[in-house]
């Protein structure tokens, strides 16, 4: 057996994992700075299949350029317990063939969950460092948070965005000497790209000029509660007709569109929203930088937004990402259908905010990450 330290150091072997759409952003700058160092890693990308559409999958593979995942694990979707068993089942008959040195997870989707339990139950365990640590909603009807209070209390290492994450660390309990804040990835990848999203043909491909609004959409809260959904895309239509709303539309809400509101291919609203199949990110990206305002539940455009200095506002009652609201652009408006025309209405008045930086989210949060993982 070779040393893993001293001058005979082999590389950490690094199962790094990735399921869902916002999964790919955050492990392209990490596989990028575990590949520039083949002396001190070895990683393994495992893709469990949690998403699989093209439009929610491949299309980050090349476009973020990583490389075709080592290991697909073929989950697809489920139920709550359908999904991460199988996640489970799968990942550890991988763990049980080859034991890594570390398993990195990010974020905080069913595939984060389960691979986290599965490593730290190994016998003995395999040491877990998760990418997005601490972060609290405080609600725990919301799937994720179930999820990231889990993935926490097992991982080994935390590695955080923002002080908040680090105080709900500690005040859990957490050994201060396992979090490291370190900033962002999703960002390092905004960073990264957003000189190619603007090359992008995205506006002119879809025949659309500023201003218009951007819309995304899929909690569960928002989607799955027909009342909420009623709320919200009634908001959405009024809206529209002070400016055009453009909406990618995620797979999980156009099945409730369609099925909960009798939506058609076409949009509704008299064209004023125009409904897309999921983009692609410098798509994506180029709408989001050019957008008037974002509406959006999703957790990483409240980032996104904030860096590009785009005004959002996110259809939910609470945060995980406070920070977003306090040093960016991001407003939580819930679903009320007054209070989110009233809310876009007075950004439509107002002249673009300034845009804030925040602490670390420079670009360069992976090679922290790495530079962490080496001294272990
Ligand atoms: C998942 C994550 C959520 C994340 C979101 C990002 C969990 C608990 N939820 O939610 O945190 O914000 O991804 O997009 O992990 N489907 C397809 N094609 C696909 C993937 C999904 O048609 O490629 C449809 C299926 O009908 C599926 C539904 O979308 O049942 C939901 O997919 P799932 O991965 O369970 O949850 P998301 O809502 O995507
Ligand atoms: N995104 C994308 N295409 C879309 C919608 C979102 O590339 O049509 C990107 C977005 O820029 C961000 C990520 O997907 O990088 C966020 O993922 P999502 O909203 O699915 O999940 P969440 O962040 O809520 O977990």
């Amino acid at each position: 057996m070779t040393r893993r330290t001293g001058k005979g150091r082999r590389p950490l072997r690094i199962f790094l994992v990735a399921g869902a759409r916002p999964n790919f952003m955050k492990v392209a700058p990490l596989m990028r700075a575990f590949q520039a160092r083949p002396d001190r890693f070895d990683p393994v990308l495992v893709h469990t299949g949690q998403h699989y559409d093209a439009a929610m999958s491949d299309v980050f593979f090349k476009e973020l350029e990583i490389r075709k995942p080592d290991l697909h694990l073929g989950v697809g979707s489920g139920s709550h317990a359908v999904q991460t068993g199988k996640i489970m089942e799968a990942f550890e008959k991988v763990l049980t063939g080859d034991r890594p040195d570390w398993v990195v997870v990010v974020g905080d989707v069913n595939s984060t969950l389960a691979c986290s339990i599965v490593a730290a139950k190994m016998s003995p365990p395999v040491r877990v460092a998760h990418v997005e640590a601490g972060l609290r909603s405080g609600d725990r009807t919301m799937p994720e948070e179930v999820n990231r209070i889990v993935t926490d209390a097992l991982a080994d290492l935390l590695f955080t965005t923002s002080p908040d994450a680090d105080r709900n660390l500690l005040a859990e309990g957490v050994d201060r000497r396992r979090i490291h804040r370190v900033g962002n990835v999703m960002i390092d990848t905004l960073r990264r790209f957003v000189k190619r999203s603007d090359q992008a043909d995205t506006l002119r491909r879809l025949g659309v000029a500023p201003p218009y609004g951007l819309l995304t959409l899929h909690r569960p809260s928002n989607v799955d509660d027909v009342e909420a959904l009623r709320r919200v895309m009634r908001a959405i239509g009024e809206i529209a007709s002070d400016l055009p709303i453009l909406f990618p539309v995620h797979p999980r809400t156009l099945d409730r569109l369609r099925a909960d509101l009798g939506w058609g291919e076409a949009s509704g609203q008299d064209g004023r929203v125009r409904l897309l199949e999921p983009l692609g990110y410098l798509d994506f990206l180029h709408l989001q930088k050019r957008a008037a305002l974002v509406l959006t539940d999703s957790g990483g455009v409240q980032e996104e937004t904030t860096i590009l200095g785009v005004p959002c506002l996110t259809l939910r009652d609470n945060t995980e990402r406070p920070i977003t609201v306090s040093r960016g652009t991001n407003r939580l408006v819930g679903s009320d259908t007054a209070a989110i025309v009233a809310a876009a209405r007075g950004i439509l008045r107002r002249p673009r905010p300034r845009r804030r930086s925040v602490p670390l989210w420079d670009g360069r949060a992976a090679a922290r990450i790495a530079a962490v993982l080496m001294l272990r």
